[in-house]
């Protein structure tokens, strides 16, 4: 996700330097090339070597050390980085760059670059609260710099409180939200829904299905890094939630409709993925608990159909819809495109290997009024980012 970007990382001189490695290892492992920038103090707490042996790149330190021509060196950084981490960001070094004090490696490249930086302080609670600290770190907001707000917890003295760094892959999330994809969805408003709702039988069973939200979760991650703003709508769901995304959880079929529909006018983009039940059991409140060994008589109801009323709904949002099919793919498929009002319908052969519930790859064909497009078997994260490109290619 992240090739022939150059990501810089900068590490100062706190106790979570220790986590810099592994950001670093994270980053290469996402085919970026790594460029890490020590300051004196990070030495005494992490060896450059053990980056350089993870980067493959000369760790650079300051200005007068290791027959480096520097000067000409960090202008050449700053011009080819896509993004900068400054991770962990001592009280020290953000003041310098607060002030404009440029005096060694780290601070003067910081300076040159004008890619996006992306600060994550680390430091004891007390430090982090100073309100000289916070006034510098408002400087650098007010100057776009983006701030990660550190963690609460256990800090290494063993205080509890303000000022931990955040687990690395929240510091890799930032860098995949700035460049890991063109801004071709900046200023949409998105909306996905995902996973499988659950239509209670009585106070302890429901009624769901197997889906786990793999594919609503690949759509929302995708938009939001391709810039959109992005709201997930979430039923049950099996895997981890996106980032920088808003989350609105629906437990029913009913509660999806409501959180959809409520939202509906302000968005430009709306794609169901969710696996939605078609019939809930009638006065599921009313009902009893159910003995073992008794045969309930359940009665059945349907739900109502959302998609088709946002089809109904719809003035200028373009709306996709999933379709999944046993038999007849393409004409089934097809017909709910029509029947529901939708600019697009992503079909999938519940029978091909590696398509549909639970599996982390899709086969998927893409229906649009004009035409059709087969995708190959592929991860769920490739099938969302073809099918964004398909819709970015209708709006
Ligand atoms: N869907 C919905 N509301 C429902 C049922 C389904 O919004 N009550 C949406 C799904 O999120 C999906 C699309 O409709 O995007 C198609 O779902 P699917 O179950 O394949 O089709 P149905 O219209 O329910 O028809 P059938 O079950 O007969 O195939």
């Amino acid at each position: 996700m992240l090739t022939e970007k150059t990501v810089v990382l900068a590490v100062s001189g706190s106790i979570a330097a220790y986590k810099a490695a592994n950001i670093a290892r994270m980053c290469k492992k996402l085919n970026a090339d790594v460029q890490v920038l020590m300051t004196k103090n990070a030495e005494n707490f992490i060896n450059p070597i053990t980056f350089e042996s993870l980067t493959g790149n000369k760790c650079l330190i300051d200005t007068f050390d290791r027959n480096f021509q520097y000067s000409v060196e960090h202008v050449a950084l700053a011009k080819k980085a896509s993004v900068v981490l400054l991770a962990p960001a001592s009280a020290n070094v953000i003041g310098k760059i607060a002030n404009g004090i440029a005096d060694d490696m780290l601070t003067t490249t910081i300076m040159a670059c004008t890619c996006k930086k992306i600060i994550s302080p680390a430091m004891n609670h007390n430090m982090f609260h100073n309100p000289i600290v916070q006034d510098n770190i408002k400087k650098l907001a007010s100057y776009g710099y983006e701030i990660v707000t550190p963690d609460r917890g256990m800090l290494a003295n063993g205080d509890i409180g303000d000022g931990r760094m955040p687990d690395e892959q929240t510091l890799v999330n930032y860098i995949l939200k700035e460049c890991a994809f063109e801004k071709d969805l900046s200023g949409k408003k998105v909306l996905i829904t995902a996973g499988a709702t659950r239509e209670p039988l009585d106070p302890v069973r429901f009624i769901s299905n197997h889906s786990t939200g793999k594919m609503g979760v690949a759509l929302a991650e995708n938009a939001m890094l391709r810039g959109a703003d992005v709201t997930l709508v979430a039923a049950h769901t099996d895997v981890p939630l996106p980032p920088f995304v808003t989350i609105v959880k629906a437990e029913t079929a009913a509660e999806m409709y409501t959180a959809v529909t409520d939202r509906f006018d302000d968005c430009d983009i709306v794609v169901m993925a969710a696996a939605v039940a078609d019939y809930r059991p009638k006065n599921a409140a009313e009902n009893k608990i159910k003995k073992s060994g008794a045969s309930p008589e359940i009665e059945f109801e349907r739900t109502q159909d959302i998609l088709a009323e946002l089809g109904r709904r719809k003035t200028h949002q373009f709306l996709c819809g999933f379709s999944m099919e046993t038999e007849n793919l393409v004409e089934n498929s097809a017909k709910k495109l029509e029947k529901k009002n939708l600019d697009m319908i992503c079909a999938n052969n519940l029978k091909i290997k590696g398509a549909g519930f639970g599996t982390d790859t899709n086969v998927i064909t893409v229906i649009t009024k004009d035409g059709m497009q087969e995708l190959e078997l592929m991860s769920k994260q490739k099938a969302a980012e073809n099918i964004f490109t398909s819709i970015i290619k209708r709006l």
